[in-house]
């Protein structure tokens, strides 16, 4: 769908952002493998998650509304059932890739899973080959590589692991197949990715332990009896991001409060910082931040790929303030943006070009030739190409440049952040849809 995004006088403000969204699947995917009624507060209802919601119902858990944004979750432990119908993830490839782990070992029951055109281009050898090496039965086109997968449960065997590409998703597909698995499954990742596959399961009481050496991190994990335990979901940081760029794009003081900021979650506010960001940090007392913009002189950056799993969904936002500064920024060692909802580098040059902005490609990255006097108001075209994060990028820079901005695919902002809309209209900027689309 179609969308015009018209950028207005930026008012400084305070905001919330939806629930994690990476907090938000795991969440539920629990219900598959735990016991003991748990209750989710603040869940996420971007459509991703709603992908993962209607799959665990499929799967026999029971949700059931809650008072004050909470959900009440009964899990299917020992009882999944098998589906009648082929699940479907929609455009989460955190979805298929998680799901797959914990399917897998689901014994005695066949599972189907599809997704939408970008999920049936995605790699997915990455999580079937270590699962098939722990004696999983799954079946895909490309030799297990792309969806729809078919997925014949069966019981598991330990194996140890040590991850060949930097990817919280593979991480989690073998951590969840070693619950189902006999001995101890051990998983070594050479550069840390978020964790919180690992913490959730710690509180849900598995057998987990992390050890972390200078050189690598080191999972252990063995068959668990899971007890359900409250989920709090803090604010989800990659949505903020893009409120966050537009308080410094616009020297405005824009406040996003209640997200996460664990670790490999807060690469972007360093890159920011990097540029000349100022940006204040509160802890809120509940175990998130409250994070505040302010007046910035930003600047060119240059990133090699170091942590880069710290800031991987946020490199669109950060091309694109990288835009408007003057400099050349660079950011290189990012191969795995090829792999994301679009080729996120080929997605991210052909949306800034779109605004005049001289960029190019690299084999693992791109640079920008930022400007701080682009200024135009004709009407810009942009592709989305159905990825949420390129068309919330493209509508936070029609709001630092002016004018505005017809957006295809725009529709993809709910993949992740349903309130961007209301949110972009909050701070001044008008998004009017086709009706002819609606
Ligand atoms: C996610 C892990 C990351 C990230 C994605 C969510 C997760 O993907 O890009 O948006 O929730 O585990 P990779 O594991 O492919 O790096």
């Amino acid at each position: 769908m179609k969308a015009v995004v018209t950028a207005g006088k930026v008012t400084g403000q305070r905001l919330s952002v939806p629930g994690d969204k990476s907090i938000s699947h795991r969440a539920l995917l629990l219900g598959l493998l735990s016991e003991g009624q748990y209750r989710v507060f603040g869940l996420s209802r971007a459509d991703d998650v709603m992908a993962t919601y209607r799959l665990v119902e499929a799967l026999g858990v029971e949700i059931a509304s809650g008072s004050s944004s909470s959900i009440s979750l009964t899990p299917a432990s020992e009882k999944v059932i098998e589906p009648k119908d082929v699940l479907d993830v929609g455009n989460s490839g955190t979805l298929i890739r998680l799901a797959s782990g914990i399917l897998a070992h689901m014994d005695g029951a066949t599972f189907f899973l599809n997704g939408d055109a970008s999920i049936r281009r995605r790699p997915m050898a990455r999580v079937t080959q270590p699962l098939r090496l722990m004696g999983a039965e799954i079946y895909g086109r490309d030799s297990g590589n792309l969806a729809p997968l078919a997925i014949v449960g069966k019981r598991l065997k330990a194996i140890e692991y040590r991850l060949p590409v930097a990817s919280a998703q593979v991480k989690s597909a073998v951590i969840f197949g070693g619950l189902g698995a006999d001995g101890t499954t051990v998983v070594e990742e050479i550069e840390p990715t978020r964790s919180h596959t690992e913490e959730m399961l710690l509180a849900f009481g598995a057998d987990l332990s992390i050890e972390r050496s200078a050189d690598a991190v080191r999972i252990s994990v063995a068959p668990s009896q899971l007890r359900g335990s409250d989920i709090h979901v803090p604010g989800d940081p990659s949505s903020a991001a893009f409120f966050i760029a537009l308080g410094l794009m616009t020297n405005c003081q824009v406040g996003v409060d209640g997200i996460y900021l664990g670790p490999q979650r807060d690469g972007f506010i360093d890159i920011l910082k990097e540029m000349g960001a100022k940006i204040e940090i509160v802890a809120d007392g509940k175990g998130s931040f409250d994070v505040t913009t302010g007046p910035s002189r930003l600047h060119s950056v240059a990133t090699d790929g170091h942590d880069a799993a710290s800031y991987i969904d946020e490199v669109p936002i950060i091309a694109t303030v990288a835009a408007i500064c003057d400099g050349i920024s660079e950011f290189r060692g990012l191969e795995e943006l090829r792999h994301k909802e679009s080729d996120r580098i080929k997605t991210t040059l052909a949306m800034l070009r779109s605004f005049g902005v001289e960029c190019g490609e690299h084999e693992d990255g791109l640079f920008v030739v930022g400007n701080s006097h682009i200024q135009q108001s004709r009407l810009r075209v942009v592709d989305a190409h159905f990825d949420h994060r390129i068309a919330m990028s493209a509508s936070i820079l029609t709001m630092a440049l002016g004018g505005s901005t017809e957006i295809s695919g725009f529709d993809s902002v709910a993949t992740s952040f349903p309130t961007f809309v209301d949110l972009l209209r909050s701070v001044g900027g008008s998004v009017e849809f086709d009706p002819s689309e609606l």
